[in-house]
């Protein structure tokens, strides 16, 4: 049977132990609009023709295969109304400017929930470093390899796929001032590592 536990104070958020992953994310889509543009689309896009793959059994979607390779243009607007900015020289910060043209990231998916960040304009690749530090790398390694999470309030967070600190992990993070924070001081449930995807044509 079911297990339904409404948390605390956050009516629209349930832990769910046994539905299927393709309601949950509807759930989840039907109060996160922005987050869940991407779900929706890849939920709704065409399989392909490829047999051999294992995202459609019956109407459940069961792997998230058919993502790899998709990109999105995207700003990443940070809960501290920054906009994410990778400039020429491969410095990252963030910027209340709409306009900044090294904001515009390209989000790809590498692996399954694991994605690479690119700054349209400087093409330096999103990256943490062993130590924590936030960079841009001009080509792509192992420190520009990040998981994408949605958090619970509709932001999402960006982690280090390859290096942990005291297996903890390490975050993307622009501080009050729009700084980027050492990745090592980075909490998951601290807002200066929450970003919202905003959509761009
Ligand atoms: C189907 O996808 C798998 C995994 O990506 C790949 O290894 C295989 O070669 C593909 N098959 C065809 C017929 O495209
Ligand atoms: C980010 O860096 C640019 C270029 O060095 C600078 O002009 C801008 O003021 C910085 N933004 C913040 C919020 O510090």
């Amino acid at each position: 049977m079911c297990k339904w536990k409404v948390t605390k104070g956050a009516s629209t958020w349930f832990r769910l132990s046994c539905l299927s992953l393709p309601l949950l994310l509807l759930l989840l889509c039907s109060t996160l609009p922005v987050a869940c543009n991407d779900i929706h689309r890849a939920m709704l896009a065409p399989r392909g023709t490829n047999s051999s793959s294992s995202s459609v059994v019956g109407r459940h979607v069961r792997s998230y295969n058919h993502l790899s390779g998709d990109v999105r243009k995207r700003k990443l607007f940070s809960y501290q109304k920054f906009f994410l900015r990778i400039d020429k020289n491969g410095k990252v910060n963030g910027t209340k400017s709409k306009d900044d043209p090294y904001s515009t990231l390209e989000i790809k998916s590498v692996e399954v929930g694991i994605v690479a960040i690119k700054g349209i304009q400087s093409n330096y690749y999103l990256a943490i470093n062993k130590k924590g530090v936030v960079y841009g790398a001009r080509d792509f390694g192992v420190d520009c390899k990040l998981i994408e999470r949605i958090e619970e309030n509709r932001y999402n967070t960006y982690a280090s796929a390859e290096w942990r600190n005291k297996k903890k992990h390490m975050f993307v993070g622009l501080s009050a001032n729009g700084r980027p924070m050492r990745a090592k001081k980075t909490r998951r449930k601290n807002t200066a590592t929450h970003f919202l995807p905003i959509p761009l044509e």
